[in-house]
């Protein structure tokens, strides 16, 4: 039994044809059109699953279905994607008839990250566990809450949306989501690097190796994250302070949900083990007694958990 997995991301798409027992035997990628709209989004995911089919050697008929993780609400019962935060156009489409037509099988839908926390709930950090919570720390910042080994999928599809909870009030920054203060607007890639522009326009802070970096090429957050390492002033405060939003998210789900286990996947996550010390001491700091001591995991299967567990929701039936 194998099944195709489409995960659906801001940057790019990537896709696994996975087994039952979670493991990939076929993959593929591309680019995420993120602003050119629904159809060419389509046709990437399309152009990505055909990679992953032949890599695995099959034909589409001899897969059970296709699972789609996608950033932003989706209504998994109506086949819907209600809205993609940091994707242009993409306002009520009716994703699994569209994919299903094109791909000939059986497809099932899912919020990204709720896909990834499913993943490592059956096949990665969370097999011993009934209740976790995931985030998805990428372009966008994304959760999934499985309790008793389900997703949480809420009234209206937006069970999980962590990356919008509220963790400033005063002077909150905008978010991707046309709302103010969000963890997103933090922590979150685009949060990081738009930081830094704003850090590089203050004069003082030019000599900060990441002027040079921002002068030769477009800036992105893994930037940051190795300078910071490598000990520049700048990056690493705006390291410090990524980290403590990113505490303060974990701090509210802990308080809300106090699941056994918190877990972080996507791009960010290849920050290494330096920067999961810096978020569980500030978890520490200002977490309460009871829960101060929650498992804070980097997810066990790193960036393939969205793929693997979009895959899971057709295995699983
Ligand atoms: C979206 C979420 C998504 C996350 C990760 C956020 O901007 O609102 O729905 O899960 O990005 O892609």
């Amino acid at each position: 039994m194998m099944a195709l997995g489409i995960d659906l991301g801001g940057t790019s798409i990537k896709t696994a044809v996975v087994d039952i027992t979670g493991a990939p035997v076929g993959e593929g990628k591309e680019k995420t059109p993120a602003e050119d709209g629904v159809e060419a989004c389509v046709e990437a995911m399309l152009a990505a699953a055909g990679e992953a089919i032949n890599m695995a050697g099959l034909r589409r008929e001899q897969l059970t279905g296709a699972g789609i993780g996608v950033p932003g609400v989706v209504l998994p019962a109506k086949g819907l994607v209600v809205e993609a935060t940091n994707l242009t156009g993409w306002v009520n489409v009716p994703l699994r008839d569209i994919m299903s037509r094109r791909l000939g099988l059986r497809v099932e839908l899912a919020n990204d990250a709720n896909a990834a926390a499913l993943g490592e709930a059956r096949f990665g950090a969370g097999r011993n566990v009934k209740n976790l919570v995931l985030f998805t720390l990428g372009t966008g910042i994304g959760g999934g809450i499985i309790i008793n080994g389900d997703i949480l999928v809420g009234a209206n599809g937006m069970g999980g949306e962590i990356g919008h909870t509220l963790i400033e009030m005063s002077r909150p920054r905008p978010c991707g989501c046309e709302r103010f203060g969000c963890v997103e607007a933090y922590a979150g890639a685009l949060g990081i690097v738009k930081r830094a522009h704003e850090a590089l326009a203050e004069d003082w802070r030019k000599h900060s190796a990441l002027h040079e970096v921002a002068e030769r090429e477009k800036l992105e957050a893994h930037h940051v994250f190795d300078l910071a390492w490598d000990g520049d002033f700048l990056a690493k405060e705006i390291i410090a302070k990524t980290a403590h939003a990113l505490a303060a998210g974990i701090t509210n789900i802990l308080h809300t949900l106090d699941p056994e286990l918190v877990l972080l996947a996507g791009g960010i996550t290849k920050a290494g083990p330096r920067f999961l010390e810096q978020v569980r001491s500030m978890v520490g700091e200002m977490a309460l007694r009871q829960v101060r001591d929650t498992r804070v995991e980097y997810a066990l299967l790193g960036d393939k958990a969205g793929v693997t567990g979009a895959a899971a929701m057709v295995l699983a039936a």
